[in-house]
């Protein structure tokens, strides 16, 4: 399939169905002219029903799949010729990756690494002027950062190592088996682009909210305890002397 600014391009987006997957996809079938299928497993977490209102676009195809499998994945790239990735398919919750990290391993790093195998098999047949303009983004979290510490007083926002502020020249530090699988899982992805030349690029953001978050989630938690009068959970510790 010929590339060109003109033509519109068809993005790969795993875990569509899930919180911010599913916003990306209503942006990309409302804002843009992009071809869109979504791979995704279907977990507690994925809900088709934030989906409702693009599932009818002929722009768009679901494919339920998890991204352990590793023929599925090809069987879908052979098929939709993907200009992107755009990986955001993840066990996600922290509370989860303390009580069973099993799941987060094999999702997060296995999962991401047979995408990254699966991609690299599509983008090495591709012709040239597609394979220069093949992406492959990895969505993934500041807490592979750690934790901040408490805020510098008087410090100058301009300077983020002084107030305390992650920049992506932050060592990982990541702190629960959540934040470690995805640290794992950008390391594969950095490893991939140096030793393969895949075109990947890693973007960590900063906690997400709004409309379809799951309720599990600290905001839309607080929200709906503070409705029932339940208590409010708050996490981390209290330092001494602070
Ligand atoms: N939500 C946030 O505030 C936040 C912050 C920083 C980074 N992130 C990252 O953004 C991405 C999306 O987060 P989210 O909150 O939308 O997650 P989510 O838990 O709401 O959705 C994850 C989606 O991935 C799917 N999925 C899980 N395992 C799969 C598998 N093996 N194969 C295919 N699909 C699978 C689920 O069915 C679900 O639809 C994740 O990679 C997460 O680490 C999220």
């Amino acid at each position: 399939m010929p590339t060109s600014c003109s033509m519109p391009r068809t993005l790969l987006v795993t875990g569509g169905a899930g919180f911010i997957g599913s916003a990306v996809i209503r942006h990309l079938l409302t804002s843009t002219r992009a071809r869109v299928v979504n791979v995704d497993k279907l977990t507690y977490a994925g809900n088709l029903a934030s989906l409702v209102e693009v599932a009818g676009n002929p722009r768009y195809a679901f494919e339920r799949l998890d991204i352990c499998h590793r023929q599925g994945l090809d069987r879908v790239f052979a098929c939709y010729q993907p200009d992107a990735v755009m990986h955001l398919a993840a066990e996600s919750h922290v509370d989860r990756s303390i009580d069973g990290p099993a799941d987060f391993i094999q999702t997060n790093i296995v999962g991401t690494y047979t995408l990254l195998e699966a991609a690299r098999a599509y983008w090495n047949g591709l012709d040239t002027e597609r394979r220069d303009a093949f992406r492959f983004h990895h969505i993934s979290t500041d807490e592979v950062y750690g934790d901040l510490g408490a805020p510098v007083a008087g410090a100058s926002k301009l300077e983020p190592h002084s107030s305390n502020l992650f920049t992506e020249q932050t060592p990982y530090s990541p702190s629960s088996p959540y934040s470690a699988s995805k640290a794992s899982a950008d390391h594969l992805v950095r490893a991939w682009q140096h030793t393969y030349g895949l075109p990947t690029l890693i973007t960590n953001c900063s906690n997400n909210y709004g409309p379809y978050h799951f309720p599990e989630k600290l905001i839309p938690l607080v929200i709906l305890n503070a409705l029932e009068g339940k208590p409010l959970p708050v996490y981390g510790r209290r330092r001494a002397g602070a």
